[in-house]
């Protein structure tokens, strides 16, 4: 079933004091909502964010996770890890990810198989570049990472996964992708999946937008047909702001 999602990924800010002010802030408006609400502090901070909204509507979620059980790998965490901390939904190829740390459609595709191993939901981030999008080749670049990372897959494995269309140009920079570039995209992705995994799973399939998404522009983009809901980065450090764009459903 295609869902509503709004879910802030807070990247690399907010210490263990400031989680727990924004997560206080967050819990006193929170108000019934048609999307689900996630958010993704810190490593640090999963442990006493989950904690704290146990028993809210607002799910609690991991940045990122490694593709081994365990072992060498000095600074990284596990989805057994995340698991025994009461964390169930992974992002999972961020563009920061893939451009500062040299993930790969190869090394993603380790960690989907890993995350839906430990019985994980995933939300899955991939898009083009200004420089992709300039030549004209948005499609090409999003269809190989889609393609790569997710198509050695099961169809029983997508209802597992939500999609994230990010392009990195829109990301931290104020531009957002205009309602029709998102829109023309999306169904772009959705018959990406069609082609290969059939009408039903591409039509339940939850697609997100992330790129400078804001209380303003909000409403416009979630309300083109194939845009299910939003991955929201520096909005989603305001609960003000994070949730006027949750009320934008
Ligand atoms: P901004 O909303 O700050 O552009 O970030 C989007 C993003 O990267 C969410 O994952």
């Amino acid at each position: 079933m295609r869902k509503n999602i709004v879910a802030g990924n807070w990247k690399m800010n907010n210490d263990l004091a400031q989680t727990e002010a924004l997560i206080t802030d967050l819990k006193r408006q929170t108000q019934t909502s048609n999307a689900e609400v996630m958010i993704a502090p810190a490593f640090t901070n999963l442990w006493q964010a989950f904690q704290t909204l146990k028993d809210d509507t607002i799910e609690v979620i991991s940045q990122n996770m490694h593709f081994a059980e365990n072992g060498a790998y000095t600074g990284e965490v596990s989805a057994s890890m995340l698991k025994s901390i009461g964390i169930t939904t992974v992002i999972l190829g961020h563009s920061e990810r893939r451009a500062y740390y040299n993930e790969t459609d190869a090394s993603l595709a380790k960690k989907v198989d890993a995350a839906l191993a430990n019985d994980m939901r995933i939300i899955f981030c991939f898009g083009e570049e200004l420089a992709d999008r300039k030549a004209g080749k948005q499609e090409a670049v999003v269809e190989n990472q889609i393609k790569n990372a997710l198509f050695h897959l099961d169809a029983s494995a997508f209802k597992h996964i939500v999609l994230a269309y990010e392009p990195v140009w829109a990301i931290g920079t104020g531009e957002t992708a205009s309602p029709e570039q998102a829109q023309d995209m999306h169904a772009f992705i959705r018959k990406t999946l069609e082609n290969k995994y059939g009408h039903t799973i591409a039509d339940d399939m939850t697609i997100l937008y992330g790129g400078s998404v804001k209380p303003g522009n909000a409403k416009e983009i979630f309300g083109k047909p194939d845009v299910d809901g939003g991955l929201i980065g520096g909005a989603a450090l305001k609960a003000e702001d994070f949730y006027a764009i949750v009320d934008a459903f």
